[in-house]
């Protein structure tokens, strides 16, 4: 029963969380997987075991990947952030999508980071750019103290906007890789149900303490803010 997942976060390795989901439950997945870029990134778990290297980064994630699409219902939306680095695998990987790149911005300055997400549907087709604008608005005050908490946090300005891009309110977007939890706060924000896990409690709780913020301060876009009704309570644990 995916209700039994609604709204929560799971300490747990991706793979486990998304075999114990059902076939077909899920309206978007929208996560953000380990960048194996240059600058290795050392969780409070351990470094990234694939340090970069294309063909190691893919066997750690293939079999998640794979489950993702799984997992999505038909025509559901997957949107799987990724490192500058493997753009040459993608096609490869991942098969037809399109690439979505945005651009940070803060009041100040043009913060001039590309970042890039596959785009694609469970069946493997692209979806097009939305008719909006790809710069995202960021507020440095909040993101720089997020830095401080996970080695690579996106933005929940970011977030906000895939999950207003690609889902509706009430639906379900699946972040298996939640680190600092941007995902689910823009969805709470955004009056959409989510579900979370990663590998590092700390992380999960992190997430849970945004979530849990998010309630009390909705992200942008202003016109799909939720009428303030408290979400379904929410806990780190293992999956059922
Ligand atoms: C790029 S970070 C995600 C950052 C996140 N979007 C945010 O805003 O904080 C990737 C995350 O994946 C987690 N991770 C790596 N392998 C995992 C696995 N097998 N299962 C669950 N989480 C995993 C890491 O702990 C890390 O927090």
């Amino acid at each position: 029963m995916i209700e039994n997942f609604i709204n929560k976060v799971f300490c747990n390795d991706a793979r486990l969380l998304l075999q114990r989901l059902p076939t077909a439950s899920i309206d978007a997945v929208i996560t953000d997987a380990m960048y194996g870029t240059a600058k290795s990134f050392q969780y409070d778990w351990g470094a990234d075991p694939a340090r970069g290297n294309p063909e190691k980064h893919w066997r750690y994630h293939e079999p998640i990947y794979r489950e993702c699409l799984r997992v999505l219902k038909p025509e559901g939306v997957l949107a799987w952030g990724q490192g500058g680095k493997f753009v040459p695998h993608f096609r490869q990987w991942f098969g037809d999508h399109r690439v979505w790149t945005l651009t940070r911005f803060s009041k100040t300055a043009l913060l001039a980071i590309g970042n890039i997400w596959v785009v694609q549907t469970k069946e493997q087709r692209p979806i097009e750019f939305p008719h909006r604008d790809s710069l995202v608005m960021c507020d440095r005050a909040k993101y720089l103290p997020l830095r401080k908490l996970h080695p690579c946090p996106k933005p929940t300005e970011e977030l906000a906007f895939m999950i207003s891009s690609l889902t509706k309110p009430g639906q379900i977007a699946l972040d298996c890789f939640c680190g600092a939890g941007s995902t689910l706060a823009a969805a709470e924000a955004l009056n959409r149900k989510w579900i979370g896990s990663d590998l590092s409690r700390r992380y999960c709780q992190i997430a849970m303490k945004r979530v849990a913020d998010a309630r009390m301060l909705p992200v942008l876009p202003a016109g799909e803010l939720r009428d303030g009704n408290s979400a379904a309570c929410s806990v780190v644990g293992s999956a059922p």
